[in-house]
């Protein structure tokens, strides 16, 4: 018996060419490049330029993913944009990354999940695939979190970055086990309690502002690696796979000792860890197809390794995925 899977065919990223190092922001705020290392492991970070926007950097990452595939954008029939800071209310940010691709077909929307999105809308556009509702698609994370932060409050401005990624995904026929290329298993959480942990204090129905950023980061900090373990093991489970299967652990980046800490409870050495947070930040729903392309342009994910994602966000929302490249 054959199954329908999502298999990997392209990766591209983009990250704006402005670099904010953390001695800018200790001019900034009251803070220094020691404890912004110290205790997230982030040196420098992206911001986008006046006028750039999420669908501006989405589009640069989706044309990087197709020519990374080899295929032109008119054969793409769903896009999902993972974004917490669209270009606008509505419409969504997917339709001006559709149009700027010069596409006038197929269907494309935004999903929020806010540092979860990237991962939730993996596991949506592969249920899409296998039920036969689109062959081909983009699965993009692109934000402009500069745009949100609170330049004053040094406890969440010194965290976060702007940047997008994207991977092509194809449905391919496969023999419906563990040794498949794609999709494996995906294992999504969300949790509404702890919504006022992380959020924004603006939105259209509320206060008809866009809002700053706000974070207990202690609280998060303090939930983060549990909660993704769990959806590992979940992920790990359904796939019929175990950790000591993992080729590479390509994680949200949100601080290296969450990451670390995540990977040594599994047993994943540091050289099997994609870390890209000492020099994006935390980029919510980019952040993991940022660390993908570049783990795969540099050759380290190659065709056939078992690739594990996780991440874990306002919400909260965290979700785990398997993929085989
Ligand atoms: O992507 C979504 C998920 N988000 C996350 O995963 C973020 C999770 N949280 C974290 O990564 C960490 O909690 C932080 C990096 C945000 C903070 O690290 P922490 O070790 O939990 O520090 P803390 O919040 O317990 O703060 C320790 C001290 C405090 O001072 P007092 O109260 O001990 O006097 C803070 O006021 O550090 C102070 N502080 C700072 N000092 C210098 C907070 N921010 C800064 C700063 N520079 N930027």
């Amino acid at each position: 018996m054959t199954v329908l899977r999502s298999v990997v065919r392209g990766t591209g990223s983009y990250l704006p060419q402005r670099i904010v190092s953390n001695e800018e922001l200790a001019r900034l705020v009251e803070t220094s490049d020691e404890w912004i290392t110290q205790r997230t492991g982030i040196r420098e970070r992206h911001v986008a330029a006046e006028g750039e926007r999420t669908s501006d950097l989405g589009t640069q990452a989706a044309r990087k993913a197709l020519a990374n595939a080899g295929m032109s954008a008119g054969t793409i029939d769903l896009i999902i944009v993972a974004t917490a800071t669209p270009d606008q209310t509505f419409p969504a940010t997917a339709v001006t990354v559709q149009e700027q691709l010069g596409l006038h077909s197929g269907v494309a929307f935004d999903l929020q999940a806010v540092c979860s999105g990237f991962v939730f809308a993996l596991a949506t556009a592969d249920s899409f695939i296998r039920t036969g509702q689109a062959r081909r698609a983009l699965v993009i994370g692109a934000e402009t979190f500069s745009r949100i932060l609170d330049w004053q409050d040094r406890t969440t401005c010194v965290l976060f970055g702007d940047g997008a990624g994207a991977v092509v995904i194809e449905a391919s026929q496969q023999e419906g086990g563990a040794s498949d290329r794609g999709v494996l298993s995906s294992h999504l959480r969300s949790d509404g309690r702890f919504r006022d942990k992380l959020y924004v204090d603006g939105g259209p129905s509320s206060t008809g502002t866009v809002g700053h950023l706000r974070m207990e980061g202690r609280e998060v900090f303090r939930r983060a690696v549990g909660l993704v373990s769990d959806v590992i093991d979940g992920a790990l489970e359904d796939a019929g796979l175990t950790a000591g299967d993992i080729d590479w652990f390509v994680p949200h980046q949100a601080n290296r000792r969450i990451i670390d800490a995540t990977a040594r409870k599994f047993g994943w050495p540091d050289d099997k860890v994609v870390i890209t947070v000492d020099r994006h930040g935390n980029t919510s729903a980019a952040s993991i197809p940022l660390a993908l392309d570049e783990a795969c342009r540099d050759g380290r994910i190659r065709p056939g390794d078992l690739v594990m994602l996780e991440a874990m966000g306002g919400g909260f929302t965290w979700g785990g995925a398997v993929v085989r490249w």
